[in-house]
């Protein structure tokens, strides 16, 4: 049966977080404004119209949560870090909200991280894989718009990031525009959220 995605709570600010499920199964979306993560959600969901998502990097400004049916889990859009063009003000602020979900999110079993299959390793996400491994929650890295890049260029960066994260498994290939990787994505995060 296609899984089907509901959106069931959205939330923007740490205080709100209270009222979010963070004790149920869930996985985590994170990566850099612009980087797909929101047309990722929508291709899961086999719908354009779920997520807002836009050319203009920083479209993602709360936690949205999604649950997925029938298997029961969450997926949790994050808002992209890494965006230049607001206000460090607001920078910081989003910066405290992804960091106080990642804190708090006791159901949380893996973040996927989301990397643009064209660019080389980026700061923020060499930050955002730190993180999460000293706070001993599962990475799974996912490269984004595979469309635009050949396969010579995508095997060459999938080994830069095995290499990177020290994991045995390469990122998985993804692409919302062909839905490359669609059945391999659903099949790392069922395992991911239900073991
Ligand atoms: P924020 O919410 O700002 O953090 O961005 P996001 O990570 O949610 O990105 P979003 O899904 O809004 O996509 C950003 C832009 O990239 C949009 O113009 C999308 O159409 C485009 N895009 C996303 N995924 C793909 C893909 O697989 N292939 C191509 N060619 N374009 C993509
Ligand atoms: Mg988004």
């Amino acid at each position: 049966m296609q899984p089907s995605l509901e959106l069931i709570a959205t939330i923007y600010t740490p205080e709100q977080l209270a009222t979010a499920p963070l004790d149920a199964p869930q996985i985590a979306l994170a990566g850099r404004s612009n980087v797909g993560k929101s047309s990722l959600v929508n291709r899961l969901a086999g719908s354009k119209k779920l997520a807002k998502t836009s050319s203009t990097p920083g479209k993602t400004r709360s936690i949205n949560f999604y649950r997925v049916h029938p298997a029961g889990y969450h997926l949790v859009d994050l808002p992209g870090y890494g965006y230049a063009r607001i206000s460090k003000a607001e920078r910081a602020k989003w910066g405290e909200l992804i960091e106080a979900y990642l804190r708090k999110a006791s159901g949380l079993r893996a973040v996927a991280v989301l990397l643009d299959s064209r660019l080389d390793p980026q700061h923020l996400d060499i930050d955002m894989v730190s993180w999460l491994r000293q706070a001993g929650t599962p990475a799974l890295a996912v490269l984004t718009k595979a469309d635009k890049c050949t396969q010579r260029d995508l095997s060459r960066r999938q080994a830069q990031w095995r290499d990177l994260m020290r994991t045995p498994a390469p990122p998985l290939l993804f692409s919302s525009a062909t839905g490359k990787g669609l059945a391999g994505l659903w099949h790392a995060l069922d395992k991911a959220a239900l073991g």
